[in-house]
């Protein structure tokens, strides 16, 4: 979900729906704001406004009703508990409407939060575990004004500050009160907001994109901190109730404009910048000249700005992610297992956080994922982090690397090693270039890795580099290629029942991204499998009605994937053939031809396809391809 909240000297609701435009990545199956006005006596009024849907039914209510007020709360949800509706939309209020609450975490322990309310007789409207928090602060500012606390700002921080040690779970939070129209408090439990300092307002929010054209200096809390902002300044708070100093930082990322260009959809703009982002890791990290004329010993083919204790007395890796980002992630094992000579295993983060394998000394621990706000891969991260520190006996050479495209993230305050993808924004739901950026993130630790152990010949690296350069070029032509290919062949998968994707080695995670891919944007099931895998069970789906995408690359296997396709024509599959042209290429019922290239680097160019298929197809189907339902960019709770 994505929050929220300014409090200022100038009309907030145009700037708070700004906001969740800019956030509406996080969470867009309904939207909702409040608002203070103040009166000529001094006296507050909330306004709330929910709309079930997208973010513009909001907007158009807005317009239409209006809700004034300096200081104003605004919430773009990713429903957990309780059905995308109006009445779990968030504001959540307090019998009185008076108290209101924007909230991002699941409050695990919420049915035991609302039965002693319940017996005291509210009436909760919605299903969402967020609606006890209002009215548990409700109360507390009843009894603090039955202890004698005056009417003040400092009671609510007060009253919330009595509230937050019943919470379990996690939580970001913005509280705003009618009888304080001049005061906003927020609170973060392992659920990142941060709050943006303009001149003589602030800007609260759960991520950077929604401080663009506000400030570039930012206070992230900490975790269990609460903060008082008032247009007088911020008090922050640790979760003791003791005051902390704290200097802001500056956003190294002035976020960039987005637009959809001359493009449909942001996710198809996403897909043609890959060959743009290739090339400019390509001129950033490999250096070419040395490469054209005379490769000295002493030269380094790659250059990664990452410290020596990153690479040094490392016997094994360990890659935690989700999604689309544990797909890169297994091509990255792939390379720095095969080519590199290091052993690595990729864990999905949110089974790692629960049972993770024995700890083992010189491990290096790679965090994954483009938001940087994942909360299964902060989790299982810090976990580890704890688990080292535990430790009587410090495991040397222990050491932590994220891997992101966003370097404002809560995962860059977490890790002391990084590598940034420079991808540029996404906005597309469905990962395209973020998974590109990742991939050669991935190709870059490997070649540092196998350049620092001597485990290939100076020719094998060589060989890598020099086609890697080529890069850039392969993408701009396959991406234009493969654009009218898929285009032309997304109808026939109007009826289709499913489909299964097919992929080995270095390709197999490319075959659970494409089934990945098609899942997330045109809802047809689809399957993605190791092709040696196919006659153990899934084989058994296969029809006229289940297609089969095999993606079938010349090098170590590729008789064995012609033949796992022949076995699938048998059963009168359709094939489609992701693979360059040849001999073979009659078997294929359909051809996504692409260029000749080594295995090695084959799944940057063998994904393109995955992406435009799965893209046209959702299209033909008159899908919503850069909001698909259900899902959202940056999932921040468990
Ligand atoms: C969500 C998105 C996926 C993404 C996954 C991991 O589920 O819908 O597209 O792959 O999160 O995201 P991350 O930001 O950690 O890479």
């Amino acid at each position: 979900c994505g929050i929220i909240a300014l409090i200022g000297s100038r009309d907030a609701g145009p700037i708070i729906l700004e906001g969740l435009r800019r956030l509406e990545y996080r969470g867009y199956d309904s939207a909702g704001l409040a608002a203070i006005d103040i009166d000529t006596s001094g006296a507050g009024k909330l306004t709330c406004l929910k709309a079930a849907g997208r973010l513009v039914n909001l907007t158009k209510k807005y317009d239409e009703l209006g809700a004034p007020g300096f200081c104003a709360i605004g919430h773009t949800r990713w429903a957990t508990h309780g059905k995308p509706e109006e009445r779990n939309a968030h504001p959540h209020l307090d019998g009185s409407a008076q108290v209101a609450v924007v909230q991002n975490g699941i409050i695990e322990n919420c049915q035991a939060l609302k039965e002693p309310l319940e017996r005291d007789g509210v009436v909760f409207t919605s299903d969402t575990d967020t609606e006890v928090i209002p009215h548990h602060i409700s109360q507390q500012i009843k009894y603090l004004q039955d202890e004698g606390e005056p009417v003040s700002s400092r009671l609510l921080l007060k009253a919330v500050q009595r509230v937050l040690p019943l919470i379990q779970g996690t939580y970001a939070l913005a509280i705003i009160w009618e009888a304080v129209p001049k005061a906003l408090v927020v609170a973060s439990k392992q659920a990142p907001l941060l709050i943006g300092l303009g001149s003589g307002e602030f800007l609260c929010a759960s991520d950077t994109p929604a401080f663009a054209d506000f400030t570039d200096t930012i206070l992230p809390l900490k975790d269990g901190e609460v903060a008082l902002l008032t247009p007088l300044g911020v008090e922050l708070y640790n979760e003791f109730g003791v005051e902390q100093q704290r200097n802001p930082v500056l956003l190294t990322n002035v976020e960039q404009k987005v637009d959809k260009g001359h493009f449909r959809h942001f996710m198809l703009k996403e897909i043609y910048e890959q060959a743009e982002i290739a090339a400019l890791w390509v001129g950033k990290h490999l250096a070419k000249a040395r490469i054209d004329s005379k490769y000295l010993q002493s030269d380094s083919l790659i250059s990664l700005s990452l410290d020596d204790e990153v690479f040094e007395g490392i016997e094994r890796i360990q890659i935690l992610a989700c999604g689309t980002s544990r797909h890169a992630s297994l091509i990255g094992a792939y390379l720095l297992e095969q080519f590199a000579g290091i052993p690595t295993s990729v864990f999905y983060a949110s089974e790692f956080r629960y049972a993770p394998p024995p700890l083992l000394s010189n491990t290096l621990t790679i965090a994954v994922t483009q938001s940087g706000e994942t909360a299964d891969t902060l989790a299982a991260l810090q976990m580890e982090q704890k688990r080292l520190e535990a430790r009587a006996d410090p495991l040397c050479n222990s050491c932590q690397l994220g891997i992101t495209n966003r370097p404002d993230s809560s995962l860059t305050r977490q890790v002391s090693h990084l590598l940034y993808i420079s991808a540029g924004i996404e906005i597309g739901v469905a990962a395209t270039k973020t998974f590109l950026g990742q991939l050669l993130t991935f190709y870059g630790l490997t070649l540092a890795f196998a350049e620092r152990r001597n485990s290939c010949s100076k020719s094998e690296l060589r060989a890598l580099v020099t086609e890697l350069q080529e890069l850039p070029y392969y993408l701009r032509k396959l991406i234009k290629e493969h654009d009218e290919l898929c285009a032309n062949l997304a109808e026939n998968f109007d009826d289709v029942r499913g489909v299964v994707f097919l992929g080995r080695g270095i390709n197999y995670p490319i075959a659970l991204e494409g089934a990945l891919k098609l899942k997330e944007i045109s809802y047809i099931q689809a399957e993605g499998y190791p092709a040696g895998e196919m006659k153990h069970g899934p084989i058994a789906l296969l029809d006229p009605e289940v297609p089969v995408v095999s993606i079938a690359v010349p090098g170590r296997v590729f008789s064995k994937v012609i033949s796992n396709c022949q076995e699938a024509k048998a059963r009168d599959a359709k094939v489609i053939g992701i693979t360059p042209i040849g001999p073979e290429t009659k078997l294929f019922d359909m051809l996504l031809p692409i260029p000749e290239v080594s295995e090695w680097l084959s799944p940057l160019l063998t994904v393109i396809p995955m992406q435009l298929l799965s893209y046209h197809i959702a299209c033909h189907r008159g899908l919503d391809v850069d909001q698909p339902r259900n899902l959202a960019k940056s999932v921040t709770v468990e």
